[in-house]
This record gives structure tokens, C-alpha cells and sequence, in this order.
């Protein structure tokens, strides 16, 4: 058995030929100069993409496949130009990787007082980052891929702290936030060719989480980052996929988003009219904005 009831059996493996889709596709992502997202970047080229990254460091994979800009992912401005580079270089977008990230900065639960002893707000560099970015990214994502005849996807990096507690309180909270995202902005698309997914990798090698680190002080053993950003290619390239949470770990994968969804919709049991069904809701959006 594996941790938290799944079998280590329904795990499955993402194969090259799963990812063939992406031949060919424009992706814009953010944070890809490290870790996961640097991953991504050079997996994708060797699958025939066309890569866009933004970050505040500078790429190191180069070539004529990856265009690089600057781009603080808190700045609305910055983004905007990044998807505008995009356009000017590929004419179209077919997905969107909103992956830039930080660690943690705030408990929200250690008072720091300022010298009139006042208590000072929390610091909100990690909300900023960690979930403002996405949802910058997704709502140009959104904007663009809606000006695409064969629509396209949107894969935010969201996290195991998305659906576990966790005292990174400041992380985890942003990272729950994505989750959130991701699924609130997926039901706009129901029966659409526009997608929205998460990632939800478990410790993985990277900048934010050095592999040698983790194994030293916590006795943790790290997925390489390709695992992760196999992950968010498989929900690019597969069609099928929409709403999903792809969790990794040690380079196994699993969707669960159906399992978390499926254990509290039968906790509540939610009978006719408790809580319309998202492609009802999206109906329902769609007739009041158009009255
Ligand atoms: N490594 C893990 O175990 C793990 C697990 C779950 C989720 N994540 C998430 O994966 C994503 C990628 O992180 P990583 O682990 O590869 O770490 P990383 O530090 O190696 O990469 C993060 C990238 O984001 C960029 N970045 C940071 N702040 C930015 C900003 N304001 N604007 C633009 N770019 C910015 C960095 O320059 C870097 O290239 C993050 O969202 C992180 O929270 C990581």
C-alpha cells in the first residue's frame, strides 16, 4: 500500500510517446530558468516546441526554439509584454505554464511589531509570487488561447500543500489558492477546446528544494525536476485531460483531483438541487452575462 490508501500500482508512468502532441505548439511559461521549469524547457524543445519564458534570471537554455524575457511574474505589465512577445514571434499560443515560484515567507503567526509597538501586516511576498503570478498567467493565457481556432491549455504549478496542511503557512495558502484557480477556471470550459490543469509534484531536485539538502536534514529522496515538468507536458499534449491534478512522485504519476473530489462529494452527498454540476454553472454564467 502506499501512503494515504492509494496502491503503488495505480500509479502510472508518462512514456515520449505520450508527449508527441506538443510538436510544433507555442508554449509561454513563467519560471523557467531553474529547477522544474528549466526541466520543462529543455524537455519541450526536444519535443519540437516553441518555448517562451519569463523569469527574473536569466535562462540558460538558449537556441532558436526558447525566447527569453525579463519578467517579474507580480508586475501585471511585465506579463503582458511576455504574452505580447509571443504573439510578435510565433503569432499564436497553444499553452500556458504557470509555473514561477518561491518558498516560504510568512507563518502569519509571529508578531513583528514596529516601534510604535503596533503589530506590523503580515509579509505578502509569497501570496504575490506564489498565486498572484498564476493568476496574472492564466487570465492572459485565457485571453490568448480564446484567439486560438484549436484553443490550447493551461497548466498551473500548484502543489501537494495544495490539499495538505502544511507550516509553511504562506506557501501552502497560495498553493491551495492554485488549486482553487484551477478548478474555478476550469469550469468556464466545460465542452470547450480551451483546458485548465494542475501539477501537484512531491519533493522534487530544484533551486527551491536542493536534492543533497533534503536528503541530509530530512532523510527525503527527491524526484528529478523532468518528472515534474513530464507531468505538465502529459496535460498539454493529452487532449483529454481538463481539471485534472497530476500529482508525481518519484516518477510515478497519479489524477487526483477525482479521488479529493470524489471522497468529499460523497462525505456531503449532494443530492438535486445542493449544487449544480460546473457545465450547469457555466450555462448559467454564460445566460446572466449575456442578459
Ligand atoms: N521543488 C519542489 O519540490 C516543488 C514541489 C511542489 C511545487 N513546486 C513549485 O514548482 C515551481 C517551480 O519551482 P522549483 O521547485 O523548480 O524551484 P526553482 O527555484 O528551481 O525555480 C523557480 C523559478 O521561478 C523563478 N521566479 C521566482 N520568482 C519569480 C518572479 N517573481 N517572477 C518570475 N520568475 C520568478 C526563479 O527565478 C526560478 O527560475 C514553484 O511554483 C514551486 O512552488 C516545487
Amino acid at each position: 500500500m502506499a501512503q494515504n490508501g492509494g496502491t503503488e500500482d495505480s500509479f502510472f508512468d508518462i512514456k515520449d510517446s505520450d508527449l508527441t502532441g506538443l510538436k510544433d505548439k507555442v508554449i509561454v511559461m513563467t519560471g523557467g530558468s531553474s529547477g522544474i521549469g528549466l526541466a520543462f524547457v529543455k524537455l519541450c524543445v526536444g519535443q519540437g516546441a516553441k518555448i517562451v519564458v519569463g523569469d527574473v534570471n536569466e535562462c540558460p537554455e538558449k537556441g532558436d526554439d526558447v525566447t527569453f524575457m525579463k519578467v517579474d511574474v507580480t508586475d501585471w505589465k511585465q506579463q503582458l509584454a511576455l504574452f505580447k512577445k509571443a504573439i510578435e514571434v510565433h503569432q499564436k499560443i497553444d499553452h500556458v505554464f504557470a509555473n514561477a515560484g518561491i518558498g516560504p515567507t510568512d507563518t502569519f503567526v509571529k508578531d513583528e511589531l514596529d516601534s510604535n509597538g503596533d503589530l506590523l501586516p503580515p509579509n505578502m511576498r509569497t501570496m504575490d509570487i506564489d498565486l498572484n503570478g498564476p493568476i496574472y498567467t492564466s487570465k492572459l493565457g485565457i485571453h490568448y488561447l480564446n484567439k486560438n481556432p484549436s484553443g490550447g491549455s493551461v497548466v498551473i504549478t500548484a502543489s501537494p500543500s495544495s490539499f495538505s496542511p502544511f507550516v509553511a503557512t504562506d506557501y501552502g495558502t497560495a498553493k491551495h489558492g492554485c488549486l482553487g484557480l484551477m478548478r474555478n477556471l476550469n469550469a468556464h470550459f466545460v465542452d470547450t477546446n480551451i483546458r485548465v490543469n494542475c501539477i501537484t509534484p512531491l519533493w522534487t531536485a530544484s533551486g527551491l528544494v536542493p536534492a543533497e539538502h533534503m536528503q541530509q536534514t530530512l532523510g527525503i529522496i527527491s524526484q528529478p525536476p523532468e518528472a515534474a515538468a513530464r507531468s505538465a507536458m502529459l496535460l498539454m499534449a493529452d487532449e483529454n485531460r481538463r481539471g485534472q491534478t497530476m500529482f508525481s512522485k518519484r516518477s510515478m504519476f497519479k489524477e487526483v483531483d477525482s479521488i479529493l473530489m470524489g471522497a468529499i462529494h460523497s462525505a456531503i452527498a449532494p443530492g438535486e438541487g445542493d449544487m449544480p454540476t460546473s457545465k450547469e454553472q457555466a450555462q448559467k454564467y454564460k445566460d446572466q452575462m449575456t442578459t
